[in-house]
């Protein structure tokens, strides 16, 4: 029985195509599983929406995706991780769930040298305090700043991940924090962080800007690979590790368009995706 179970697909979801970003680590991480990933695009962003709202669509896309038949579920949106992993376990205490909050302040708290850690994230995660209160339970003795990017997951989506608009934005919203940007009133270097956790699945796209205001001697850090530990570690510890061979090819849904999902899911991917790929459902 247990081996049927973990021949099943790993259900992902998120918000949008944000969470690709999360499939791909996936992918590369486990090349024996196959995947099912769902992105609500036509109620993205969920990080200006209220957390009960988030909670609601989190249900709802974990319902579609348990009903078709998944093993276990990963968020791959960090908004719905800081609200929605308790609800979800409840509701299916049955399927494994990881989010990507706690591996995303894990690779923070392992990243920083003087304890200094920036994290930048939609505004329902900083408001919600998940990542600072992930971060202060591993590493009790950080100095933590939190600050939310909303325009960067508007850019991400547009493609728009370089290049002078890109830059412009990352400068607005990160030289008060970093004394690299040499914007006025940024801090001293011994009072910067030097670690800078990307708590968005959008923000990825944006390394590059991001890393051309902070500097070099900034950790940037990406919780997609984290996750994909956490995963297989899960996947170890239940049993439901797929055995080896060939896996289903990855299948697509989404509450949108199809079109826009493939078009500017791909950069997200790393390959290209037709629209062919992406079924549309109704929550
Ligand atoms: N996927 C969301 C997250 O990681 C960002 C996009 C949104 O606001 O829905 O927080």
């Amino acid at each position: 029985m247990r081996n049927d179970i973990s021949r099943l697909p790993i259900g992902v979801f998120d918000s949008g195509v944000g969470g690709l970003t999360v499939l791909r680590a996936l992918r590369e991480r486990l090349p024996a599983e196959s995947f099912l990933y769902l992105g609500d695009t036509a109620r993205l962003p969920y990080g200006s929406k209220s957390p009960q709202s988030v909670v609601r669509y989190a249900l709802q896309c974990t319902r579609q995706l348990v009903e078709r038949g998944v093993k276990m579920l990963v968020v791959a949106c960090n908004t719905a991780s800081a609200v929605a992993l308790e609800p979800l376990a409840q509701a299916w205490p049955e399927v494994p769930v990881v989010g990507v909050v706690r591996p995303g302040a894990r690779a923070g708290c392992a990243a920083t040298r003087s304890g200094r850690i920036a994290v930048i994230a939609t505004e329902g995660t900083v408001r919600g305090g998940a990542y600072q209160r992930a971060i202060q339970e591993l590493c009790p003795e950080a100095h933590i700043v939190a600050k939310a990017c909303p325009l960067f997951v508007a850019l991400a989506e547009e493609g728009w991940t370089s290049g002078p608009v890109a830059e412009a934005v990352a400068r607005e919203y990160l030289a008060p924090l970093f004394p690299a940007s040499g914007a006025a009133g940024a801090p001293v270097p011994e009072e910067a962080p030097d670690t800078l956790v990307l708590g968005c699945t959008h923000f990825p796209l944006l390394a590059g800007a991001v890393a051309r205001v902070v500097g070099p001697e900034v950790a940037v850090i990406d919780s997609a690979r984290t996750a994909a530990t956490e995963v297989a570690d899960t996947l170890a510890r239940t049993g439901l590790a797929a055995p080896q061979g060939t896996p289903a090819p990855t299948r697509f849904l989404a509450t949108d368009d199809p079109e826009r999902f493939a078009r500017v899911g791909g950069l997200f991917l790393g390959r290209t995706l037709a629209r062919e790929d992406v079924a549309v459902v109704d929550l």
